[in-house]
């Protein structure tokens, strides 16, 4: 990897959590990129359960944020050149394409969406009945329109029916190589 940039990565609570620190935090650290990691409260919990939140913090120097800071508080983490929600639970993107902010992580990723300045890489880590709610393909769309790059279709992630692809892999290269192509040469 090339392109040393900050990355904002965005966690949700779907499976492939467990893994991000390995084949998302640790790569781009070691590539030579700031990492600061965002995650939903759901998210935060199976982090921390697995004790995968102190991994992420000791490889970034920076504190896994969950919770909003306090008006007169400043940001724990740095500025952001690149947002990459990875992964995405249909509820995150839902409340994401919605503008819906109720927790720092979605705060993070509606902002930046509206403020237009840098990309945001979304994996939506969706199973075949996730997608045939009638509302999920409005989502697709309207994120699409704003500019959001998805990683998304057959592929790169077949949808499955509901408990039918118990712990297959997420397309991590593919995920890795979208974040680098969003940020682009400098
Ligand atoms: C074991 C387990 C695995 C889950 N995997 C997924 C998943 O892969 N994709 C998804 O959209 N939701 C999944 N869910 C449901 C979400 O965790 C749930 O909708 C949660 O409210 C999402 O909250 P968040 O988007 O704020 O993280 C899973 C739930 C459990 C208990």
């Amino acid at each position: 990897m090339t392109s040393a940039r900050s990355l904002g990565l965005v966690c949700s609570a779907a499976g492939g959590l467990e893994d991000v620190h390995d084949q998302l935090v640790e790569p781009f650290v070691a590539a030579g990129w700031t990492v600061a990691v965002t995650v939903t409260p759901t998210a935060r919990r199976w982090l921390a359960a697995l004790g995968e939140d102190d991994r992420i913090e000791r490889t970034t120097g920076y504190p896994v944020r969950s919770a909003p800071r306090m008006p007169g508080e400043t940001s724990p983490h740095p500025e952001i050149d690149c947002y990459a929600v990875v992964p995405a639970t249909a509820n995150t993107v839902a409340k994401i394409a919605l503008g819906i902010a109720d927790n720092q992580a979605l705060t993070s990723v509606c902002e930046a969406i509206g403020a237009g300045t840098v990309p945001i890489v979304v994996f939506p880590r969706v199973n075949a009945a996730h997608a045939r709610q009638p509302a999920w393909q409005g989502h697709l769309d309207l994120l699409r329109s704003a500019g959001v790059h998805l990683i998304y279709g057959d592929d790169v992630w077949p949808l499955h029916e509901p408990r039918s692809a118990p712990g297959r892999p997420l397309p991590w290269g593919a995920i890795r190589d979208a974040i680098q192509a969003a940020v682009g040469p400098f």
